[in-house]
């Protein structure tokens, strides 16, 4: 599939997700095999108030795969505004969200509120297609608002209109936020068959087969994965594997696990600061701490990562539980 020029092999791609989708995390997916990544989500306001925290999400570092910075707002003025600001930094395209469900977002009329405004996305992708540079624009939305409104279908084919060079869906609505097993894999197909862009099918997808399964749900071009790669980059390797008929490659091993986790923490420490990324950390932890041996104790250690010194300590104690 292709975004624009930019050409992809076939896989995965990381989700954003606000929280941990930082550089750290980005290169650790792009380096199992992530075919593209995604900036946290940005606030375009936050950007045109000078916000420097904001300004700090979108750095990315080495570059291992096509990057895409994600930005919110609901007016295209300050979409286009925040576009233009960031020309200046080093990513591959910038992503649009049409799908967050948090209210605090939806009440200032972005994320999934803007589906219920079809022409509004249109808008909103042109406004920032303008400022891009000439870098492709995507939009990441849900299928919509409500049983009563999947708009998904109407407000992808505005955004193709308006110059969108790629469209994810995530397979649920804002009402249905993140309830198990509602993922509608037919609200998915309904995009893709409405637009001529790539369409990537999103929600769910724990494993190499969900991937295969999903893809031939929906006839779309390409999957995106969220929470089931934190902890486990892994999959993305997995995917592709799977996605050219070949055998999944073996799982990781315990060692090849905890170095991970080890690398990601050091280059969040690296790179924010001890203070800011240690908070950070400890849920990007709890997700390595999955399935193992002695899971409460373990969580309580994540939950008490101060320093980086305590990751070694983490480290320690997983052994010292039985898991090899
Ligand atoms: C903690 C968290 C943060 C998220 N932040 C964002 C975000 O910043 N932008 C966005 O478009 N989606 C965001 N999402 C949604 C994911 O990108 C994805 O669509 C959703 O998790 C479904 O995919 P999954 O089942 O593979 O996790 C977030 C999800 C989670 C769990």
């Amino acid at each position: 599939m292709q975004i624009g020029s930019i050409q992809l092999a076939p896989g995965a791609a990381l989700a954003p997700m606000a929280g941990f989708t930082d550089a750290a995390c980005r290169r650790m997916a792009a380096r199992h095999g992530a075919v593209y990544t995604v900036s946290e989500m940005v606030s375009a306001k936050a950007l045109t108030f000078g916000d420097k925290k904001s300004a700090q999400l979108i750095a990315n570092g080495e570059t291992l795969a096509p990057y895409g910075v994600q930005l919110f707002g609901a007016e295209p003025e300050t979409m286009e505004r925040a576009a233009a600001l960031i020309g200046g930094y080093a990513f591959d395209f910038i992503d649009i969200n049409m799908g967050c469900p948090a209210p605090k977002i939806t009440a200032g009329g972005a994320g999934s509120r803007l589906l219920l405004e079809p022409e509004r996305c249109g808008a909103i992708v042109a406004a920032v297609v303008k400022e891009s540079g000439g870098r492709p624009v995507t939009v990441k939305m849900r299928t919509g608002w409500d049983a009563q409104h999947i708009t998904a279908a109407e407000a992808a084919k505005a955004c193709e209109a308006a110059g969108a060079a790629a469209i994810a869906v995530h397979g649920r609505t804002r009402e249905q936020m993140y309830t198990p097993g509602t993922v509608d894999p037919a609200a998915i197909a309904a995009v893709k068959a409405a637009v001529k862009v790539p369409v990537v099918a999103n929600g769910d997808i724990e494993s190499a087969q969900d991937a295969l399964d999903l893809l031939e749900a929906t006839g779309c071009d390409g999957v995106m994965v969220g929470r089931a790669a934190l902890g486990d980059p892994w999959l993305f390797g997995e995917i592709r594997a799977a996605l050219a008929g070949q055998p999944l490659p073996p799982r990781p091993t315990l060692r090849q696990k905890m170095e991970a986790l080890r690398t990601q923490i050091y280059e969040m420490c690296e790179e924010k600061g001890e203070w800011t990324a240690m908070p950070q950390a400890r849920s990007q932890a709890l997700y390595y701490m999955k399935g193992l041996k002695g899971a409460a104790a373990l969580r309580r250690a994540c939950c008490e990562l101060q320093h980086f010194e305590d990751v070694d300590r983490l480290i320690e104690k997983v052994y010292a539980a039985g898991n090899r």
